[in-house]
């Protein structure tokens, strides 16, 4: 291989150096910008953590007021323009996929906006194309946002307020809300994040990038994992409930089947994302009298799959996807709609890291291979 490096899964290659997010997988930590996550989802609101993230440092009064004015200042789209390419989506596309086009198509209205405020207008204008990527499969109409409420408010408002009666978001689900988007908000050199740098390093731009992670996050090992869970879960129910006949299942090489919301590259303890989202949704099921038996079955797969050898010597944990799920569904978001929400999270950590790249000057990612194909050779 001469000077390459072999390294499929780019399992040991750190691609970049990075102030934003730190992991350490043994101890099961996650800093953001150094604070733990465990402080950061007991103290801040999503839009604070968002500011944190882009810019280094938490938000002090002033800063923070300026920061979610400007951001319900840009809460607008061209609506004509996007709803008219929204109603030649298929209906039965999956909202991942008209939400990814749609931020993409969304960059054509964004020439002549400085790059700060690039950033503040894609954290104001996610959440409106999501809504109507939601309401498009409803069959309600167009919504626009409420100034006059919170970001995540605001967010449940556009999503389910339905013609001619008021709408008045609960602050228990606002609150569910603001910690799950905390939990998704970055995660260092994840698929997505990777994909998003790797585009911005060829000076594509801030929303054609992150609509590329979009597409990366949308892959069942990835984003994708929440919808797969929560599948896997109802298939378990309907198959019966036998448990121990699909950790079998899990288990065996022959069998391209996972259990899905289980493992991580870099957690071999605990994934402490994993560990807050269950009790965020064992509170919200409780505090809204929601009477889930998935709840009840997820927690019987995680133990019975942690007493398992086989999962214990591989160092497979619950992941962050096993529980988001069912907080999703709790809150009225539908299945297709759970790999959406978690876009929406990671959001701001897509855009420090295509900001933080560019701040950094770094060279395209072009990595290498190691050719296996035929010699030279002549056509006869
Ligand atoms: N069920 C059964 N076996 C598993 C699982 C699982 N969920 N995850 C890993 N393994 C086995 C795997 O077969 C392999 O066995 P062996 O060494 O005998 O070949 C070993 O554990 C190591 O797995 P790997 O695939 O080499 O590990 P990786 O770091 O490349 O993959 C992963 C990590 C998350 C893709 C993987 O654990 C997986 O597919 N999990 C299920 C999907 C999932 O929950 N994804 C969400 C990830 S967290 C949120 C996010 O990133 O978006």
């Amino acid at each position: 291989t001469g000077l390459i490096t072999f390294d499929p899964g780019l399992k040991n290659t750190g691609i970049t150096k990075s102030s934003i997010s730190f992991i350490d997988g043994e101890k099961g930590e996650l800093l953001y910008r150094g604070y733990p996550i465990e402080q950061i989802i007991n103290q801040c609101s999503f839009i604070e953590t968002s500011y944190l993230i882009l810019n280094g440092e938490l938000p002090n009064t002033a800063q923070l007021k300026s920061f979610s004015e400007k951001v319900k200042k840009f809460s607008f789209i061209h609506h004509k323009d996007i709803n008219k390419i929204l109603d030649n989506i298929p209906v039965f596309y999956h909202p991942m996929g008209i939400l990814s086009s749609l931020t993409y198509i969304l960059d054509a209205f964004m020439n002549s906006i400085q790059e700060e405020d690039l950033y503040l207008h894609l954290l104001a204008k996610l959440p409106i194309l999501a809504a109507l990527t939601y309401r498009k499969r409803m069959g309600l109409p167009p919504v626009c946002a409420d100034p006059y409420l919170d970001y995540t408010s605001n967010l449940l408002k556009m999503f389910f307020s339905v013609p001619n009666k008021s709408y008045e978001p609960n602050p228990i689900i606002s609150d569910t809300l603001n910690k799950i988007l905390i939990l998704h908000a970055d995660h260092e050199q994840n698929c997505s994040t990777t994909t998003v740098r790797l585009l911005g390093s060829v000076h594509v731009g801030l929303f054609s990038s992150i609509s590329a992670g979009m597409s990366a996050l949308w892959g069942k090992l990835h984003g994708g994992a929440n919808q797969a869970v929560i599948e896997m879960l109802e298939d378990i129910l309907k198959s019966g409930g036998n448990i121990k006949k699909w950790i079998e299942k899990a288990k065996n090489k022959k069998d391209p089947f996972r259990l899905m919301g289980f493992g991580h590259r870099i957690y071999k303890n605990f994934d402490p994302r994993a560990k807050i989202a269950k009790k965020v949704a064992e509170n919200v099921i409780q505090k809204l009298g929601i009477s889930d038996p998935i709840l009840k079955l997820a927690k019987n797969v995680e133990k019975k799959a942690l007493q398992d050898s086989y999962f214990l010597e591989k160092k497979l944990y619950p992941n962050i996807d096993f529980y988001s799920g069912i907080i999703y569904q709790a809150i009225g978001i539908p299945k297709d709609m759970f790999t959406v929400m978690f876009a929406l999270g990671r959001l701001p950590g897509w855009m420090a890291h295509w900001k933080e790249m560019k701040l950094n000057k770094e060279p395209i990612g072009r990595p290498r291979q190691v050719y296996t194909g035929y010699k030279k050779r002549n056509i006869k």
